[in-house]
């Protein structure tokens, strides 16, 4: 706004307006303008726009274009542990996708025993046996199965504490033996109240057919955002590049790739994000790792929204958890038909910040999967599940 305010003298200089008692002549003036304005493209090149408000000066597109000039390394001098980890990332992201003939998604369930929507999930994968594997990280009961898709298909499992590092080892151990079958692209995490939202094409295509992960991965500056960060966690990891995000994912190959080479940063939030790591302050390593690790390495990579659905409305320390009574037609197409993604900072005043969700350049739905259904609402989903889903 101020320089378009400082055009606007210069240009009423061109018209035949008779001075009065100016001094500075007219080259005058045109020379400090457009030393001016050079100061100012200067300043704009050493100090590239980070944030809109600068950015609303030049277009759009002038902003990336800077932000390319300036890719996003630390200004200061890396580690040797950085320089390796940034080359192998950097050359597996660089490489193209394997294309494969029969490309599949896995699903990988994280739970502690019995999946209660068993049923549900079956329904859902019916008809689409080539296009599918699924893998289930049972970490307290062994559950047993209802559906042959979900039949020997556990993997060697380990102890999951909630909010404990040990969270992110069960992510990594369903990535790794997902990522055993070349044919997998895309991997989805979800938890034992997961449901499907829409049919198995719907996902299958929104998920494949395109190059993003949907990683959730927002700044939240209040206590349960920044206020987690502990500075132990320098030089690798600095206070303002820490993100946070919901746990459930979906990642393309090369994304899960990228997790298994980590050892660098995934050893920072190991050791010092973790519940009663300071006097009075939690880190939970499974909201803070993934949506900080990908904020630093591939940015532009994610979509930032996770596309499990989850209700946080009420406010509380848990999402909403659906009840029997819950579910209804209307319910559902609420939630299906959602097309911005919800973001809330737990600073004093919290704000809300709501994002649409963009696909391959277009507005669309931001949800393909539901949690925190009770198992009591498996029959009425079971009832209404061709119908919800195909809104
Ligand atoms: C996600 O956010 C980062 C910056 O926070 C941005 O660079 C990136 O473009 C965003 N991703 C998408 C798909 O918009
Ligand atoms: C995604 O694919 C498109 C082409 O389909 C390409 O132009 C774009 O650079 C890719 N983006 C990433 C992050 O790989
Ligand atoms: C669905 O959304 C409408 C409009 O926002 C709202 O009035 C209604 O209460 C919602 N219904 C349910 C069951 O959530």
């Amino acid at each position: 706004m101020k320089s378009g305010q400082a055009w606007r003298p210069g240009m009423k200089d061109t018209q035949p307006v008779p001075r009065q008692r100016n001094h500075i002549r007219k080259p005058t003036w045109i020379i400090i303008l457009v030393s001016l304005v050079c100061v100012f493209l200067v300043c704009a090149y050493v100090y590239p726009p980070q944030n809109s408000p600068a950015c609303y000066v030049f277009s759009s597109n002038g902003c990336k274009a800077l932000q390319k000039w300036h890719p996003p390394s630390p200004a200061r001098e890396l580690t040797d542990d950085e320089i390796a980890s940034r080359v192998v990332i950097r050359d597996i992201l660089n490489m193209p996708p394997v294309v494969s003939r029969r490309p599949k998604i896995a699903f990988l369930f994280l739970t502690p025993g019995p999946l209660p929507f068993e049923k549900l999930w079956d329904k859902f994968f019916q008809g689409h046996e080539d296009r599918f594997t699924v893998y289930v990280h049972a970490s307290k009961d062994k559950p047993v199965h209802f559906s042959r898709y979900f039949i020997n298909r556990e993997i060697r499992s380990d102890k999951v504490e909630w909010g404990k590092i040990s969270m992110v080892d069960a992510e990594r151990r369903l990535l790794a033996n997902a990522l055993k079958d070349p044919f997998n692209q895309h991997f989805v995490l979800l938890s034992d109240s997961c449901i499907p939202l829409r049919d198995f094409d719907f996902v299958y295509n929104y998920l494949m057919y395109t190059n993003v992960s949907f990683i959730d991965c927002f700044e939240d500056p209040g206590v349960h955002g920044s206020g987690r960060y502990s500075e132990h966690m320098l030089p690798e990891v600095e206070k303002k590049i820490f993100r946070k995000g919901s746990q459930w994912f979906t990642m393309k190959r090369q994304h899960a790739i990228i997790v298994m080479a980590d050892s660098l940063y995934y050893t920072k939030f190991r050791d010092y994000c973790r519940p009663g790591m300071e006097k009075g302050r939690n880190c939970y390593s499974d909201e803070h790792y993934l949506p900080t690790f990908f904020h630093m390495l591939d940015p532009s990579g994610i979509s930032n929204w996770s596309v499990t659905h989850v209700d946080w409305s009420e406010g509380k320390w848990h999402p909403r958890s659906y009840r029997a009574q819950d579910i209804s037609f209307e319910l559902m197409r609420n939630i299906t038909s959602v097309t911005e993604s919800v973001h809330v900072t737990s600073e004093e005043v919290k704000r809300t910040r709501l994002t649409p969700c963009i696909w391959k350049g277009r507005r669309r739905v931001c949800y393909l999967f539901g949690r925190k259904f009770l198992p009591e609402t498996l029959d009425i989903l079971l009832q209404l599940f061709p119908k919800y889903t195909s809104i």
